[in-house]
């Protein structure tokens, strides 16, 4: 498959164009944001791990029968995706109370809740990616009712089969984010990446923290702790 020409460079991955109209070329980059871009730093190997890392889970959970637009991984930094367009809203799935949701609330961070939480966030960079609800979403125009449902099962189905998964390796899933794109159909497919970077996962036993916090907190190298996720899920770290 050809690499054709830059499409779009986010925060923390380049898409590409390749010789086929329905397919996208990802290139996870070694960069590493926080705090909606105000704290950014350059991480080697960052861009591998979570590549390496959303090849496994979007694997995992096409077995578990959620569809994404996961094709293949390519090489260490690189994967083919179906192309989508990207529907502009962050959903957030929590178990347990930690960042912003502990914030908000006054929660102790740690807490585990009743039962598991689904928000919308609206995906501007401009606007700090404020939460939004249904009636904001109509408002705004950007999501139909039908695919706010599908939003919100499927990122339930997901929680509940990564949940699952992460269980089995020893690491609590407290919390995540997905974002999902329409393909030619219309039909609404899970996107973007499920990584260390968008999910907060912590030891069972330690409660060590082995996502994006090590670098948002300053608590140790990022890399090291992206390593035990990846090493757990049973992927080569060299
Ligand atoms: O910051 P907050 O507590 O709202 O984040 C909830 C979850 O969503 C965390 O796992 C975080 O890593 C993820 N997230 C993300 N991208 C954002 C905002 C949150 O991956 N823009």
């Amino acid at each position: 498959m050809e690499k054709g020409q830059l499409l779009y460079e986010g925060k923390a991955k380049r898409l590409y164009a390749t010789d086929k109209e329905d397919i996208l070329f990802v290139e996870y980059k070694d960069s590493a944001t926080a705090f909606n871009g105000e704290k950014k730093a350059e991480i080697a190997g960052k861009g591998t791990l979570n590549n390496r890392i959303t090849s496994l889970l979007f694997e995992k959970l096409k077995e578990s029968g959620i569809e994404s637009h996961f094709v293949e991984q390519l090489s260490d930094h690189e994967q083919l995706v179906k192309k989508v367009d990207i529907i502009p809203i962050e959903v957030v799935v929590r178990q347990v109370a930690a960042g912003s949701l502990a914030k908000r609330l006054g929660l102790v961070e740690g807490v585990e809740l009743a039962r598991p939480i689904v928000e919308f966030y609206y995906k501007d960079d401009d606007l700090g990616d404020p939460l939004i609800n249904e009636e904001h979403i109509e408002l705004l125009n950007i999501a139909s009712k039908d695919e706010v449902k599908a939003l919100y099962e499927k990122s339930l189905h997901v929680n509940e089969v990564l949940t699952k998964f992460f269980k089995e390796i020893g690491v609590i899933l407290v919390d995540f984010k997905l974002e999902y794109g329409r393909d030619e159909a219309g039909n609404v497919l899970l996107a973007d990446e499920i990584s260390p970077d968008t999910c907060r996962l912590w030891d069972e036993k330690t409660k060590q923290k082995l996502d994006k916090d090590v670098f948002r907190r300053d608590l140790g190298q990022l890399t090291d702790a992206y390593e035990i996720i990846l090493s757990r899920l049973g992927g080569l770290t060299q």
